[in-house]
Parts: structure tokens; sequence; C-alpha cells
């Protein structure tokens, strides 16, 4: 329950406000400004109602008190007919918004809640703010491909429309980095990039997450909130592992994107949304599909623009670019190594990279952090030795003559040595890996490991 402290040197003035507020907060009335702000000091407070004109210190020296105090409390003056511009240089100091003599109840209610509602989603905004700020430093996509130069040209055309986009590709080729690539590329910029990762979220509770609750909508729903659609309002939303949805969730997100509304959950009131979608996947997406686990119908919504992008071993020239990247990126961990050993290049050109470009930037850094010379020698690039590939083994997962099976098998193959290595301890395996926890888990789960 938030919690109000009411302010009011006339008596009946808190009596009144009390009454109306009991029910929805906990109320605390002070005649003295100079007692109530003693009690916010000590305890707190989510909301402040004060009267302007008091003896001793006035409504305007006590917005000023407690803004320095804690600049999120939501503050509110009371205002009579006499007091109008008193109440505007309020607002402009920070009030948040003015309650008129005589109190209407439902006036008031109204604007508390919505008070609430505003703080709550600045709040969420901010904290999403402060995370894409602290990626956008290191989001250049490094490539020399031919290929990869021509998807991101794509990507970049695709950007400055609206259109749905799906990016497809293995495990760790950098699906993320584009999808925060496309957002700076699109006129939607200057909103938000609210990412989700699906596999994250729990089946029964991704509807609520996404489109948001009512208060009361289901047991333990004790606030309404808004969804991750709403806060991308103007923005993109990024739906990350798609094809780990349920079908009743595919259908609610076809819904909404068809017709351009959603409803929080327990409401019947259409909310229009403007979004960019994007959705990531792993290839085997259109698998998913023709084996009925994922909604073909969604599947043509989503994907107005595929992106695919392909593994590492297929542009093997981007492994000493990337290879340079990671090691000015690592630089800091171990400034005295200047560059990579002939022997060390020639190991990296020899692998097969199944966790793709997020393994080759932890061979890399496991490297900086191991080698004692000033250059990356084979023994600081503790690569697989089963997943190499070309000279001493016949099957070259590099070339077009290993096809997907047998690049499963050797995965497969891979991550059980890799676990065994770590005594089934999962974490750390997907570490090593260079995957992330749930990647790991879908693909144990795939293999049947
Ligand atoms: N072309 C690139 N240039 C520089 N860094 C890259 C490139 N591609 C990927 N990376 C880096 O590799 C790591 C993995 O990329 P990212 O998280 O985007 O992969 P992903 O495809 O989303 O993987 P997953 O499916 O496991 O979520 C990140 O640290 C990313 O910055
Ligand atoms: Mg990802």
């Amino acid at each position: 329950m938030k919690s109000i402290i009411v302010v009011d040197d006339d008596p009946t003035a808190g009596k009144i406000l009390v009454r109306m507020l009991r029910t929805d907060y906990r109320v605390q009335a002070f005649t003295c400004s100079r007692r109530a702000l003693a009690h916010f000091m000590e305890h707190g407070a989510d909301i402040i109602i004060t009267d302007l004109k008091m003896p001793e210190m006035d409504g305007m020296e006590l917005l000023g008190r407690v803004k320095e105090i804690n600049s999120e409390t939501i503050v509110f003056i009371v205002t009579g007919y006499a007091s109008v511009d008193g109440a505007v240089r309020a607002m402009k100091m920070g009030a948040h918004d003015y309650l008129a003599k005589p109190f209407n109840p439902d006036d008031v209610l109204v604007k508390l809640t919505r008070a609430i509602r505003e703080q709550r989603l600045e709040k969420q905004c901010s904290s999403y703010r402060q995370r894409e700020d602290r990626s956008a430093g290191d989001s250049s996509i490094i490539t020399g491909n031919e290929q990869m130069l021509a998807t991101m040209a794509m990507a970049r055309k695709a950007a400055r429309t609206d259109s749905n986009i799906l990016i497809l590709g293995e495990t760790g080729v950098g699906k993320e980095l584009l999808v925060k690539k496309i957002h700076q590329w699109s006129p939607r910029r200057d909103n938000l990039l609210v990412p989700i990762n699906c596999s994250a979220v729990a089946g029964g509770i991704m509807e609520s997450e996404l489109f948001g609750h009512e208060k009361g909508a289901f047991t333990g729903a004790d606030k309404t909130r808004i969804g991750y659609f709403e806060m991308a309002d103007k923005g993109t939303l990024f739906l990350d592992e798609i094809g780990t949805t349920d079908i009743r969730f595919q259908v609610n997100l076809l819904r909404a994107l068809q017709e351009r509304m959603i409803y929080r959950v327990g409401s019947p009131r259409p909310i229009r949304i403007n979004v960019r979608l994007v959705a990531a996947a792993n290839q085997d997406l259109a698998e998913e599909v023709r084996a009925g686990h994922f909604r073909q119908d969604l599947f043509y919504r989503l994907s107005v623009v595929t992106i695919t992008i392909p593994p590492l071993r297929e542009r093997m020239d981007d492994v000493g670019l990337l290879a340079d990247h990671f090691l000015r990126k690592y630089h800091h961990i171990n400034p005295s190594v200047r560059g990579v050993s002939t022997e060390g290049y020639g190991m990296l050109q020899d692998y097969g990279y199944p966790g793709n470009i997020r393994e080759l930037e932890n061979i890399i850094e496991r490297a900086m952090i191991i080698e004692t010379t000033d250059t990356l020698r084979p023994e600081s690039l503790l690569i697989p030795r089963q997943e190499r590939s070309g000279r001493e083994t016949t099957s070259n997962p590099g070339s077009s003559a290993a096809g997907p099976g047998d690049i499963r098998e050797m995965e497969k193959k891979h991550i059980i040595e890799v676990l065994a290595a770590c005594n089934g301890k999962k974490i750390e395996a997907a570490r090593r890996l260079g995957i992330n926890k749930t990647t790991l888990w879908r693909k144990m789960k795939r293999y049947g490991i």
C-alpha cells in the first residue's frame, strides 16, 4: 500500500482527505508542516498532499525540502480560489499537480492513481534507458564479409520502415547486436528499445508481461501494471527466442499485430499500439512451423522482412577482423599483449565455432587472462580439440560438404563433453561453450542429453 502524508493547518481539511483515501492508502495527517517534514525524514512517503499557506514553514518550502530529500516523491498542492498563482508556481518547482478545494473524491482519487502510474512508467523507462546507454558504446558490427555486408545493407533499409523484422541465426551470431543497430538506424531511435527474452518468461504470464494487466485481473495482480507493448510505445519491441512461446500466446500476439491494439489482461478497453516489432529465433523456426509447434500465420506476419545472419564458420574471413576487435576490447586485461601469433591465427582459422562470435570472443578474453608473453599463442587460445575442423579431420564444417545433421551431431557430442568436463554444472558449461544458460538448456532438451 502506498503511503501519503497530508499537511493542512485546517484540521477538517485533513480529516476529509484521510476519510477519502484510507481504504486505498496508508494516510497520516498533520496540521504542522515541521512535524510533517520530520515524519517524512524518518519514515518517507510516496505522496505528499500539502496546503500552501501555513504558519512557520509554508507549502512551497516544504515542497523544496521534500524534493531535496527524495526527488521521486509525488507532491500535490491543495488550492482554494485565492491561491491559483501559488499552485502554478509550485508546479514549476516540481509539484506534480494540484487538488482543488472543496475536494471532489473522484477527482482526487483519479489524480493520485494517475500520478502513481506515471511515476512507475517513468521509473521503468529510465531503468531501460540506463541499460541501453551502458551497452550503446559497444555496438559496432565488425565484418568485412560480402554476405554480411549485404545483409546489413538490407537491415539498414528495412530499419527505416515500420515493417516487422524476423532475425534468424544460430546462437552467438549477433542477433541482439543487429537489433540494437536496427533500432538506432530507425526513426524510432529516440524512444525505447524494449528487449524481452521469451524463453526466460514463464508461459502463463507472457500475456500479462506483454499486454499488462488490471488490478485484480488474477490472483496476485494487486496493482495495475502496464506491459512491454505500452512501454515500447513509439519505439521497438524485441522478442528474442520467439520460438519458445506457446501456441496460445502466439494466437494473442497475432491478434495484437493484426489489429494494432492490445487489451490489458482483465480489461475490455482496447489500447492502440505504435510499436515496431523485431523477433529473433534460431534457424529452425521454419522447421518448428512445419512440425506444428509454431503458428504459420504468425510466422508470416513476423517475417515480412527476414534477415538471416550466417554462422561464423560460413564467413571465416571475418575471424581475423573479429579477433583483432576483441583483442582491442580486452586490451585492459593484459596491456602487454600486442597481437595473435602466426600459429595462434592458424588455430583460430581452423575451428568450427559452434558458439559463433560469442565463443570466439570468450576464447580471446580467456587467452588475454592466461597469456604471459606479448602475443596470444596456441597454449593460451584454448580451442576445444573435437571441434577443430580441416587439417586433421576430413569433414570440415566450414565447407558445404558437411550437412546440418553432421553439425548437430558434432554439437551434441561437444556439449556432452563440455558438460562432463564441468561435472554437469550447467552454468559453467554454458560459459565455456560461449552460449547462455537458456540456450544450453534448450539444446540439451532437443538433443535429449
Ligand atoms: N559482427 C560482430 N562484431 C562485433 N561483435 C559481435 C559481432 N557479432 C556478435 N558480436 C558479439 O558477440 C556476442 C554475441 O552476440 P549476440 O548476443 O548479439 O548474439 P545472439 O545471436 O543474440 O546470441 P543468442 O542466440 O545466444 O542470444 C556479443 O557480445 C556481441 O557483441
Ligand atoms: Mg540473443
